[in-house]
C-alpha cells in the first residue's frame, strides 16, 4: 500500500502532546477516519489508546490536530508503510480498511463480496462444501451461532491453515457470525464461544442477528433494551479488537435509526445483512440510501429466495435477461445484487453452482441499465414479496 503522505508535525512534540498539521493525498476524502498519533519511545502495553477520530479532512486542505496522548506505543505497529518518525512523536495515518485499535493486531481486510452461506448445513455436509470452496475460490465465509456449524467450520479452516498444499493463513479469510437471538440476555459470553468454536482470535464481522430476543412478544419492550445493550457489548469488542466490524441483520430502517438516536456507539461503517432478492429488495434500497453518510454496506442474504426464484417459478424478465445475456438466471441475480455495491451470500452444496456463483463477480458489468430496470420491474413497491423472518413487527 502506498499511503503518499504528506506530513509534518509541527509545535511541541513530546510524549503527551502533538500537535501536528498534515495533508493527506491522493486518497477520496472519505477514506481517511483516523489518524493515531504514538511516539516510538514506550514499551508499556497500550490502557487507553491514543487515537483519534477524525473528520475526514478535503483534499489539498490542511487539517489541524490536537491530541493529547495519555499512552504512547509503536513498537509493531508502526512496521507498515504510511507511518513517520519524527523527532519524539510519530504521526501515523491509516486508511479505513487498515485501522487498528491496538498495537498488535493486523491490518483488517476488505469484504470480498460473494460470501459463501452456510445456513442449514451442518456436520460433515458444511464441511465438504467449505473443503470445496476453499478450494474453488471463497474467502468469505457467512456462519451464525444459531445454525450451529461454528466448530465444523473452525475445524476446517485448522485443516487448511495446516494444510501444507496451500500458504493459506487466517487474514486470508473473512468470517461473518452472528449473536443467537436466543443469546441475547448474554452477548459477550455468545460471542467467546463462538471465537472458541471458530478457532479464532477475532471475528472480521459480527452481527446482532435478529433485532429481538428469543421467545417474548414482538411487542415486548424488553426487545429494545436487549438489543441497545448488545450494541454496546459488540462495540466494546471492536474496541478490544475481537471484532474487527460490526452490524446488525434483520434490522428495519426504524431499528437501525435508534442505534444512532439512542446509543453513543452510532453506525459509523456497520454492516446490515439482510434479506434481498428481486421479490424484495427495496427496503435494502432504502437502508442503503437513508444511511449513506454513515457507509453503511449492505450484505444481501437469501438471494435465490432460498432456492424459488430458480427453476419453474423463476419470473419471466428474469429468464428473459438470462438469455439475452448467455448468463444462468442465479449469475444475473447475483450480478445485480453486486452492481448496487451490496455484497451478496449464497448457499449452495453442488461444486458447479459453487464455481458459476463465484463466477458473478466477473459479470457485473455486462448488465445494461435496461437490464437492471427489467430486474426491478420485477416487483413493486405495492406488491413485494418478502419470504424470510420479518422484522417489521418486533417493537
Ligand atoms: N441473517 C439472516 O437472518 C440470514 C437468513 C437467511 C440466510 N442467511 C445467510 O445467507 C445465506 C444464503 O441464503 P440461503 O441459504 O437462505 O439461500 P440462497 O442462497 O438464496 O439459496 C440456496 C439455494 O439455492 C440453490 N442454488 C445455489 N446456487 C445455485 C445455482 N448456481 N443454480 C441453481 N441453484 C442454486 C441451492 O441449491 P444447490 O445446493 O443445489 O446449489 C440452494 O437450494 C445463508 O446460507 C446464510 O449464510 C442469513
Amino acid at each position: 500500500m502506498n499511503l503518499n503522505l504528506d506530513v509534518a508535525l509541527i509545535g511541541d512534540v513530546d510524549l503527551f502532546h502533538v500537535i501536528a498539521i498534515f495533508r493527506c493525498r491522493p486518497w477520496k476524502p472519505s477514506d481517511l477516519e483516523r489518524v493515531i498519533l504514538a511516539s516510538p519511545y514506550t514499551t508499556t502495553p497500550p490502557q487507553n489508546l491514543p487515537i483519534m477520530t477524525l473528520d475526514p479532512p478535503t483534499i489539498g486542505t490542511t487539517t489541524t490536530v490536537h491530541a493529547k496522548l495519555s499512552y504512547i506505543d509503536c513498537t509493531k505497529e508502526f512496521n507498515s508503510p504510511g507511518h513517520m518518525f519524527l523527532a519524539r512523536g510519530s504521526l501515523y495515518i491509516a486508511r479505513r480498511s487498515t485501522i487498528m485499535s491496538s498495537a498488535n493486531k493486523p491490518p483488517t481486510q476488505s469484504m470480498p463480496s460473494i460470501g459463501l452461506g452456510t445456513f442449514k448445513l451442518k456436520g460433515e455436509a458444511v464441511q465438504q462444501v467449505l473443503r470445496d470452496a476453499i478450494r474453488i475460490g471463497y474467502r468469505h465465509i457467512d456462519t451464525a451461532t444459531i445454525y450451529r456449524n461454528e466448530k465444523d467450520i473452525g475445524d476446517v479452516l485448522q485443516e487448511t491453515y495446516s494444510d501444507p498444499s496451500n500458504t493459506l493463513t487466517r487474514s486470508d479469510f473473512w468470517i461473518t457470525s452472528k449473536l443467537s437471538p436466543y443469546d441475547m440476555r448474554k452477548p459477550r459470553e455468545s460471542l467467546m464461544q463462538t471465537l472458541r468454536s471458530l478457532q479464532t482470535e477475532y471475528l472480521d464481522l459480527y452481527l446482532i442477528h435478529w433485532p429481538a430476543v428469543a421467545r417474548k412478544a414482538a411487542s415486548s419492550p424488553e426487545h429494545k433494551r436487549l438489543r441497545l445493550e448488545a450494541w454496546k457489548v459488540l462495540n466494546e469488542a471492536k474496541r478490544e479488537g475481537l471484532l474487527r466490524n460490526i452490524g446488525v441483520s434483520n434490522f428495519t430502517p426504524q431499528h437501525i435509526q435508534e442505534l444512532i438516536d439512542e446509543t453513543e456507539y452510532g453506525i459509523q461503517g456497520v454492516f446490515v445483512q439482510m434479506e434481498t432478492h428481486p421479490w424484495y429488495w427495496r427496503d435494502a434500497f432504502e437502508i442503503q440510501n437513508r444511511f449513506q453518510e454513515h457507509e453503511v454496506r449492505i450484505v444481501g442474504y437469501a438471494l435465490l429466495a432460498e432456492g424459488r426464484l430458480v427453476g419453474e417459478n423463476c419470473p419471466k424478465f428474469l429468464d428473459e435477461v438470462s438469455k439475452r445475456r448467455g448468463l444462468s438466471v442465479v449469475q444475473v441475480v447475483l450480478a445485480w445484487a453486486l452492481s448496487k455495491n451490496w455484497g451478496v451470500l449464497v448457499r449452495s452444496e453442488r461444486e458447479e453452482h459453487l464455481r458459476d456463483n463465484l463466477e458473478a463477480t466477473r459479470l457485473v458489468d455486462v448488465l445494461t441499465p435496461e437490464d437492471i430496470a427489467l430486474i426491478e420491474s420485477i416487483s413493486t413497491s405495492e406488491k413485494e414479496e418478502k419470504l424470510c423472518w420479518d422484522p417489521r413487527f418486533v417493537k
